[in-house]
């Protein structure tokens, strides 16, 4: 079943708990956390301390996008915050294989990102260690941008990839009513939205827009 995990990256960051509330009664599946610290990529956003704030206001899965460098050095951080699934980006991390470990040991699901242009056989060897890929379908930093299309054939061969294993294929960076069913019939399974669902008038209806299921083609 598709799921729909909106980014609080495009919400109000003035009113957070009331915004997560409005997703969470509209029928959201996960919560989207975008931490950036300013050296993966060029913008700054939240740390442990948010996901911490607002683990008491949701009863949602908190799934925790990690683009910064280094970050077997927060791990523990984020586990203490109340984190249930950490996507660490393939490119910051020298040692993967121990970092998806160390995820596991903390008690959280763990995921990895790629970047659009970073190709999937750098997976080959943790396709059995992880709970979920996240194919980024805008290079990572920034709301609001457009969908690379390219993405598309990379995820049918993730989908491929992924034989009889049960890890979750998430797409990240320009979903919205138009791009969700092509992401979906390529093998997505976790969709993030920010701009599309935060920036409407209307939350519940624009998750639902996302959610109608389609069939693989
Ligand atoms: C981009 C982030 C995304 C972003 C998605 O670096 O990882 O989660 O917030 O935003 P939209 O849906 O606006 O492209
Ligand atoms: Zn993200």
């Amino acid at each position: 079943m598709l799921k729909i995990a909106p980014s609080l990256l495009a919400a109000d960051f003035s009113r957070l708990a009331e915004e997560v509330k409005s997703v969470e009664n509209g029928g959201a599946d996960w919560l989207h956390f975008d931490v950036m610290d300013g050296h993966f990529v060029p913008n700054l956003t939240m740390g442990a301390q948010v996901v911490q704030s607002l683990r008491k206001e949701s009863q949602l899965f908190f799934d925790v996008h990690l683009m910064i460098e280094q970050p077997e050095r927060y791990l523990e951080q984020f586990a203490r915050a109340g984190a249930d699934l950490l996507t660490v980006s393939v490119e910051a991390c020298t040692h993967l294989h121990r970092i998806l470990q160390m995820i596991h040991n903390l008690g959280m699901k763990a995921g990895v990102a790629l970047n659009p242009a970073t190709p999937l056989s750098l997976l080959e060897y943790v396709l059995d260690d992880v709970d979920l890929v996240l194919i980024m379908s805008v290079n990572p930093g920034f709301g609001g941008q457009s969908f690379i299309p390219a993405v598309l054939p990379k995820i049918r061969q993730l989908q491929k990839m992924r034989g009889q294993r049960k890890f979750e294929i998430q797409v990240d960076g320009g979903i919205n009513a138009t791009t969700a069913p092509l992401v979906q019939a390529a093998g997505a399974t976790v969709l993030v939205a920010g701009t599309a669902v935060f920036a409407t008038d209307n939350v519940a209806h624009a998750i639902k827009m996302l959610h109608t299921e389609k069939k693989l083609v």
